[in-house]
């Protein structure tokens, strides 16, 4: 069951070719008593869409593989569905689509798997898996107890939640989510979903619409994690005052910006770095995919360290025209 000298190439959407010291694939709850003497330190790996692996790992990969979808509870109105940590992530999106379960249509085609999920509260097009998620299983290796956090306790933030903090030696066993059973009417769409369906003539959109549009725009946009190495958005949308923001409109009018609170916005990352230049530009294979600026792609072969010199670059060239710091959205180990 524990594996030595373990290659993590296929397990990681880079590509990247690192070992880890001990790799263990967790299939089952049952098998979590029998691992409390796992060599430390001990990173739990879902789906490796969000990480870049820089240097061999010295300690245990627990590779969680625990697998299962069931129903809690349901009524006229919802469905409260459990989905193990080691489920696909779009696998269960689509299976809840097809059960006329709504909510998590704009969540469809993100890589990845249902444990990292509540981890760095996912997102797109408006939606967060926050806003779906009722509680979230943990096992604690020190105890040897499962726990269970409520939506409220999981203090989600954009791209944030307790596991990346207090809880992060916790082992997310399993995520309920609270999903409709009525089709969501949707009033405000991102440009591209509009445009999808504006092109496919279609005024009222059902969930399916959506999820298909949604799943159209990705696919139009982003690398495939089969075909080129990435993890998706590699920096998070940085946040900054209203007043940097004026300062910066009169440099660069183009410059767009969200609503965050009532002194700040966020501003899109992708956009400052297609403004300096980097998008589609790729040195020995590293670069800023040139569909999408935030995201960081190995065309082949490259080191899980070049693509994490090339990142430090973008964030230093970005510091350096916009006194902006981004902030990695993928874990650098
Ligand atoms: N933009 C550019 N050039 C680029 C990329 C983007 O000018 O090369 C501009 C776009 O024109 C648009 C704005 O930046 O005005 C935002 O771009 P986009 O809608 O593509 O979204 P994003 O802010 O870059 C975020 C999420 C994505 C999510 C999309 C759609 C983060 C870090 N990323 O990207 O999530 O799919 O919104 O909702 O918040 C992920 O987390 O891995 C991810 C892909």
């Amino acid at each position: 069951m524990i594996k030595q000298n373990f290659n993590l190439t296929s397990l990681n959407t880079f590509g990247v070719s690192v070992f880890a010291d001990y790799y263990c694939c967790l299939e089952s709850e049952s098998q979590l008593t029998t691992l409390r003497s796992l060599v430390a330190p001990i990173f739990y790996l879902g789906g490796g869409s969000n990480i870049l692996l820089t240097k061999n790992y010295h300690g245990t990969v627990l590779h969680n593989c625990i697998k299962g979808i069931e129903i809690l509870e349901e009524d006229e109105s919802s469905v409260l569905v459990r989905a193990y940590a080691g489920e696909v992530w779009h696998d269960f999106v689509t299976e809840t689509i097809n059960a006329g379960w709504f909510g998590l249509e704009c969540l469809a085609y993100i890589p990845g798997t249902v444990g990292a999920t509540p981890v760095q509260n996912i997102g797109a097009y408006g939606v967060e898996a926050k806003d779906y998620i009722e509680k979230v299983c943990v096992y604690d290796f020190k105890t040897g107890n499962f726990e269970y956090y409520q939506n409220e306790e999981c203090h989600f933030a954009y791209r944030h939640s307790i596991f990346k903090t207090e809880l992060q030696d916790r082992l997310i066993i399993s995520v309920d989510f609270r999903l409709s059973k009525k089709a969501i009417v949707y009033h405000r769409f991102y440009p591209a979903l509009q445009e999808y369906l504006a092109e496919h003539g279609i005024a009222q959109p059902t969930p399916k619409d959506i999820y298909q549009a949604v799943i159209s725009v990705r696919q139009s946009k982003l690398p495939e994690v089969t075909e080129i190495g990435s993890a998706g958005s590699f920096f998070k949308n940085p946040v900054i005052t209203t007043q940097h923001f004026s300062e910066l409109s009169i440099r660069f009018p183009q410059l767009s910006s969200y609503f965050y609170d009532e002194d700040h916005v966020k501003v899109p990352a992708g956009q400052l770095i297609d403004i300096l230049g980097f998008k589609g530009k790729y040195e020995s294979n590293v670069g800023m995919y040139e569909k999408q600026a935030l995201i960081l792609v190995n065309l082949g072969g490259a080191t899980g360290e070049a693509l994490h010199q090339h990142s430090i670059k973008v964030m230093n060239a970005v510091y350096e025209k916009f006194k902006i710091c981004l902030e990695p959205e993928v874990i650098i180990l």
